[in-house]
């Protein structure tokens, strides 16, 4: 797999089955990153969430999967092998005086990170090959991942708390985004997920 593909399949992971959003992936503080067998767990600096106005820093556990070549965690492994091998260490691109080990990197220049506009790019890449009906916008990834998750039978305060939502009401609001095409989303994810 080229680092290229590689990238791209790593911030659509992230943010498929984290829920994350490009900004949640740019801010992750991978000197915080824990890793075992059964998943990976990241912290983001200074997500959009905020608790009274303040900045703070968001847990997100993200579970293997049985199929190596689906599986965040056998990714990021590769990924920290293969592109992200030096700390790339710079100012926090929104909080004053924090500076961060940042995770996702150029293509071209590997210590050099990006931002989440780039990487928003890469998840679009991948989410643009699902065939849907002219008429549907291109659903988040973020969207994606949660409305799978409940439809497969998670149960919503599980999906609340992977999301970091902060009602069901807000969720259901987000989840109502792709209702109209869940069904055709499912089964090309499925397929896709079956090649
Ligand atoms: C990083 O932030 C510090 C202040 O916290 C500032 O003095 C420094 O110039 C910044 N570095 C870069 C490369 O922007
Ligand atoms: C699924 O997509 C096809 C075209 O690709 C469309 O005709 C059909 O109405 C869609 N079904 C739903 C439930 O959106």
């Amino acid at each position: 797999m080229s680092k290229q593909n590689l990238t791209i399949k790593f911030c659509w992971l992230l943010a498929i089955c984290g829920f994350l959003r490009p900004s949640d992936i740019e801010q992750i503080d991978d000197s915080k990153t824990e890793i075992n067998k059964d998943y990976v767990e990241f912290v983001i600096v200074g997500p959009k969430e905020k608790r009274s106005g303040n900045p703070i820093e968001k847990v997100s556990i993200i579970h293997a999967h049985s199929d190596y070549k689906l599986c965040p965690v056998v990714t990021y492994r590769a990924y920290k092998k293969r592109i992200a091998t030096l700390p790339s260490v710079a100012n926090h691109s929104i909080l004053d005086g924090v500076q961060l080990h940042y995770l996702i990197r150029n293509l071209k220049y590997n210590d050099k990170h990006v931002g989440a506009q780039r990487i928003s790019k890469h998840i679009n890449s991948l989410m643009s090959l699902l065939q849907l009906p002219e008429s549907a916008k291109l659903p988040k990834a973020r969207a994606l991942g949660s409305t799978r998750a409940t439809k497969l039978g998670a149960t919503y305060d599980d999906v609340i708390a992977q999301g970091f939502w902060a009602s069901k009401g807000i969720f259901d609001t987000y989840y109502q985004l792709s209702r109209r095409t869940r069904e055709n989303l499912t089964q090309f994810i499925l397929n896709s997920e079956a090649t």
